[in-house]
């Protein structure tokens, strides 16, 4: 073994067993990806969520226009995006924080809120990056399983001990779609000790139509110990730009943004989600399209004798059988990439985001070829 070797496997045997244990995000298959190791000219992917319309035109044309000053670094505090977005969701402006993608405030959340031995209260599945981040931080992961592919508002209130920091609520709950309600989230705000902080993260939030979902910024408002996360990368078609958001009384934002890095979002990212938070046509356009192709679904499946979980969101969980493994192979071999659940504890699921209908009529052609 050379010396070099052995002195950086002393190095990482350094590392806290908590962070070795991490399994890393193991995001969808980029479409170059799937083209390069297939040889496929043509990839749909429905496996990570996205806007099947892409970027408002909007937000193409002030990415063009700004390129040119990107020598500069950008305004690390994010002063006319959040000003925009104060206005957009009437709240002032230091109620908010800007991350590279909500994904950077979970981890910045994490970071503050959650220290060695300290508990972490999720859902079983939910989005992986709540536990990802608890284990970085050397905290313990607490997961309560769902009900009915349901976030089981009541075990996790009978989580709580002393040593639970966060609780982590996924409204709609990726991957079900599914979503908690008005009263049970009231519940939560009501029952949760004083020292600790709710995240209700909200990334689908523009995509639910649901009467009973709850109002979470009446509850920051209030002054209550809650963080809600919203995004740009879903209905906003931004996701490879990273933006994203937190809300929250004015104490809580400003500690956290002693843990964001000073240029965590950059002047692209800015530009495009201002002028994007102003295309209200784009933002209906997607919705209906994904409301369209959800009900083009929902009937191709129920013709197909398929099991599926009726969704809040931009993506189904669909029950695929022991084959799973086969079939999102099988589908991958026709270029069409979908999302297996194994990662989420769910081995005979997977979760498929909502495309455009000719997207969607080649999935459905194609997973019933593999279903047979
Ligand atoms: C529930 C949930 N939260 C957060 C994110 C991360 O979004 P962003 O792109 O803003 O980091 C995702 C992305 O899939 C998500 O499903």
């Amino acid at each position: 073994m050379l010396r070099e070797e052995k002195n950086s496997d002393s190095l990482l045997k350094k590392v806290p067993m908590d962070i070795l244990n991490v399994k890393p995000y193991i995001p969808g298959k980029p479409v170059e990806e799937v083209e390069r190791e297939l040889g496929l000219s043509k990839v749909i992917k429905l496996a990570s969520n996205e806007n099947p319309l892409g970027p408002s035109p909007k937000a193409i044309q002030a990415i063009q226009d700004n390129a040119k000053k990107v020598n500069l670094y950008p305004d690390g505090g994010c002063f006319y995006l959040k000003k925009d977005l104060a206005l957009h969701l009437g709240i002032e402006a230091d109620n908010i924080i800007v991350g590279n993608g909500s994904d950077e405030i979970v981890s910045i959340i994490s970071r503050v809120f959650i220290q060695k031995g300290d508990e972490a209260i999720m859902g079983d599945p939910s989005f992986l990056m709540y536990s990802i981040d608890t284990r970085l931080s050397q905290g313990n992961v607490v997961s309560v399983p769902l009900i009915d592919f349901r976030l089981d508002a009541r075990r996790m209130i009978e989580a709580i001990t002393y040593k639970t920091k966060v609780i982590f609520i996924s409204n709609p709950n990726n991957p079900t779609g599914t979503i908690i309600g008005k009263d049970e989230m009231q519940e939560i705000v009501d029952e949760v000790p004083s020292d600790v902080l709710i995240v209700c993260d909200e990334a689908y939030y523009e995509y639910v139509d649901a009467p009973d979902y709850p109002d979470t910024l009446s509850w920051v408002k209030q002054g209550k110990n809650i963080v809600v996360l919203r995004t740009f990368s879903k209905i906003y078609g931004l996701a490879g730009l990273r933006v994203g958001y937190g809300i929250a009384r004015k104490g809580i934002i400003s500690i956290l943004n002693r843990a964001r890095p000073p240029f965590n979002v950059n002047s692209l990212a800015q530009v495009a989600a201002r002028v994007s938070l102003q295309d209200n046509e784009h933002v209906i356009s997607g919705k209906n399209l994904t409301g369209q192709g959800k009900k083009f679904l929902y009937e191709k499946l129920r013709q197909l004798g398929v099991l599926f979980i009726p969704t809040q969101a931009n993506f189904i969980l669909i029950e695929a059988g022991e084959k799973t493994r086969q079939i999102v192979l099988a589908l991958l071999r026709k270029g069409i990439i979908v999302r297996d659940m194994g990662a989420y504890n769910l081995p005979h699921y997977i979760r498929l985001t909502i495309g455009r209908q000719e997207e969607n009529e080649a999935f459905i052609r194609e997973f019933q070829k593999a279903l047979q």
